[in-house]
């Protein structure tokens, strides 16, 4: 880095800015790269310091004419030596970047966990030829309740234990707004959009005033099916289903259907799944029965397509393609929060919303 001094060829002023541009540089780069004391010994030591060498090298053998302007260059380069020796802030470079800090770790995001499970039940129907529909979570009483053959003040209501939105008693019922209990009410929004054949499947977020325990949360999601066609059947039903089930929890699972209520459903199932713990023979995981209680399900009560009709009636749209003469089907609703946790062994359902990042990173 720093030569060694050379004889001058000449004493001009050309050569000598040259000489001592050089030397000025070497300065500046030698104060980065070295310890204090090591760079004062390089240029001002005693005996073979650079300031030395050049004082004997040049300033000794100079003609007389020459050594006034190689004077003022040499003491120029002195003060610049002593400078950086009294300014150690001068010299950052070497002290800028230490590279055994720790880095800045930028972690990207991961989809949560309760979003992957519900993109993988959609992502079944989906392949089965099903659409997306999507609908609010402030709801009226009319699509969450009354469209679907809850009578107002019925029993049936207190299955779903319901939010409320405040100052809607001047409305009439079936404007009341609430909260939606259950993904259901799109059936209803998407029988209204239009006629069938209809196939589509309804993530989405659900709310229900329960106290929240290991297996219950006040917000929770939901998949709801539906399927309207012409001569669809219970057999129909069963063989979806049946299918899902082994597409999400692996083809040795098995399903089987137990008699149920839904307003909006008749006949009604509760479908259950083969324990994919213990492979049905029984253990904690399925209170030693051999099976899981996965969904409800049905064959769509023909009072829900009489109500969808009366509704395309009143709204001025065609009332006939909903006639429960001519058409059937069948829909299910599935609870995300479940699904996820018999997938990923989860046993407390509020792992999914404290946010704690040690549970969420393992699904990275
Ligand atoms: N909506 C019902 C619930 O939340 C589930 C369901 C959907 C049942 C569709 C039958 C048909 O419990």
């Amino acid at each position: 880095m720093t030569d060694a001094i050379h004889h001058l060829s000449a004493y001009d002023d050309v050569t000598l800015d040259q000489a001592f541009a050089t030397l000025a540089a070497e300065v500046t780069s030698s104060v980065s790269l070295q310890d204090p004391e090591a760079f004062r010994l390089l240029w001002l030591g005693r005996k073979q310091g650079r300031l030395k060498l050049i004082s004997d090298a040049w300033l000794k053998s100079a003609p007389a004419e020459a050594r006034k302007p190689l004077g003022i260059r040499f003491n120029q380069l002195k003060q610049q030596i002593e400078v950086a020796l009294e300014a150690p802030v001068a010299k950052p470079a070497a002290q800028g970047i230490d590279i055994t800090l720790p880095s800045t770790i930028r972690t990207p995001g991961i989809p949560h966990p309760l979003l992957t499970t519900m993109d993988r039940v959609v992502e079944v129907f989906h392949h089965l030829g099903y659409s997306t529909s999507l609908g609010p979570q402030v709801e009226s009483d009319f699509y969450n309740f009354e469209a679907l053959n809850f009578p107002p003040n019925h029993p049936a209501r207190d299955t779903q234990d319901t939010l409320q939105i405040a100052g809607q008693s001047s409305k009439p019922s079936r404007d009341r707004l609430l909260m939606r209990t259950h993904t259901s009410p799109v059936q209803i929004r998407s029988m209204l959009e239009g006629p069938p054949p209809l196939r589509i499947v309804i993530p989405g977020k659900v709310h229900r005033n329960d106290a929240a325990d290991a297996t219950h949360s006040p917000i929770f999601h939901q998949v709801e099916g539906l399927c309207v066609d012409t001569n669809i059947t219970f057999s129909d039903l069963k063989g979806t289903l049946d299918h899902a089930m082994r597409a999400l929890f692996g083809s040795a699972v098995k399903t089987r259907f137990f008699p149920s209520f839904f307003p909006f459903t008749e006949p009604s199932a509760d479908v259950q799944i083969s324990c994919i713990f213990c492979n049905g023979k029984g253990c904690r995981k399925c209170k030693h029965s051999g099976w899981i209680e996965l969904l409800g399900c049905g064959m769509v009560d023909p009072a829900v397509f009489e109500a969808v009709t009366a509704e395309r009636r009143r709204l001025g749209l065609d009332p006939t393609p909903y006639d429960p003469a001519r058409i059937s089907g069948f829909a299910f609703g599935m609870g995300v929060e479940r699904i996820a946790m018999i997938l990923h062994g989860v046993s407390d359902i509020g792992q999914f919303y404290t946010g704690d990042l040690r549970f969420l990173e393992q699904f990275a």
